[in-house]
């Protein structure tokens, strides 16, 4: 009998868009986007990293980026608050609009855009501050608050949100840097929402998290979608399946397939997203 080495891992395949296609697959647009990615594209020196990405960040929506390591991840979701302008050499190209504004624009302020669209690195990196003041820095510094009280009130208000509030209300003057791996990244997202955030972008923020602390910021991004915007990276397929609700793939630079996060994992259409949805590499 003739017998594929597929079929005795046990799949098959369904999808039917070839490997060699390299044009996006699936719907990139959304009605009312938070965020709309026209033709981006990223250059380190002379490495093309991000190849003509078009992609839309819906408003309330929790929006996944996979892909193998390398395939530019990290790099589109930092176009989106232009943190690759801190790069040396970077070179970024496309139009990004919020409220129909390029954010590439060189008049575009970067201060007042990276509070409008918040970043959470892969390792919580709390300022070398006390906990209340990791998280009055921003509000104090973009004028947020009228006086002590209010400030107070903002800082209050962001470590509940952050689900953080119980474990630090007696420790607020203590170092952020003392917390536990858990709660520094519940304190790096009391800091991003506590200047009142759109959109918040999330590199990986649970790699180094043990489950339960994954399973509350999980749930905090549940949360936090009422209100914001959420676009996070994650290479644990588990994740994206939990809390997004489109997932996008990217393949070497160039955004592969794109739809809601059960048809990406249950039905992708394109043979790369189908390999590493089912953990033929990556
Ligand atoms: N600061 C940098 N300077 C030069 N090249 C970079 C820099 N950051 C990323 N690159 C290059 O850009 C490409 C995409 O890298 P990127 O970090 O965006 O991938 P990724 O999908 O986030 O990968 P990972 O899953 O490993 O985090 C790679 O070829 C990488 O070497
Ligand atoms: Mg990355």
């Amino acid at each position: 009998m003739d017998t594929n080495t597929e079929d005795q891992v046990g799949a098959s395949r369904t999808a039917t868009i070839s490997r060699d296609h390299r044009e996006t697959v699936g719907n990139v647009r959304v009605d009312d986007p938070r965020i709309r990615c026209n033709g981006i594209n990223v250059y380190y020196g002379t490495n093309h990293a991000v190849h003509n990405v078009n992609l839309d960040i819906g408003k309330n929506e929790i929006i996944a980026l996979i892909g193998p390591s390398g395939c530019g991840k990290t790099t589109f979701l930092r176009c989106l608050n232009r943190m690759n302008d801190t790069i040396p050499g970077c070179r970024v190209e496309g139009e990004i609009l919020m409220d129909g504004q390029n954010i590439n624009d060189k008049e575009v302020d970067v201060v007042p855009l990276r509070a409008r669209v918040g970043i959470v690195f892969q390792k919580p990196n709390p300022f070398p501050k006390s906990v209340f003041e990791n998280v009055a820095f921003g509000p104090r510094i973009h004028g947020l608050a009228r006086d002590k009280t209010e400030l107070e009130e903002i800082v209050v208000s962001s470590l509940k949100k952050a689900g953080l509030w119980e474990e630090v209300k007696d420790r607020l003057e203590e170092p952020g840097t003392g917390l536990s791996g858990g709660q520094q990244q519940r304190l790096c997202i009391a800091r991003a929402i506590a200047v009142q955030p759109e959109v918040i972008l999330m590199d990986e923020p649970c790699s180094a998290l043990d489950p339960i602390a994954t399973a509350k910021i999980e749930q905090l991004m549940a949360e936090l979608r009422e209100n914001y915007s959420i676009c996070i990276v994650t290479h644990n397929m588990q994740q994206a399946a939990r809390v997004a609700v489109r997932t996008a793939f990217f393949h070497l630079g160039d955004l592969i397939e794109v739809g809601e996060t059960t048809q990406i994992f249950t039905k992708p259409r394109h043979e790369l997203t189908e390999d590493y949805v089912t953990g033929r590499f990556g």
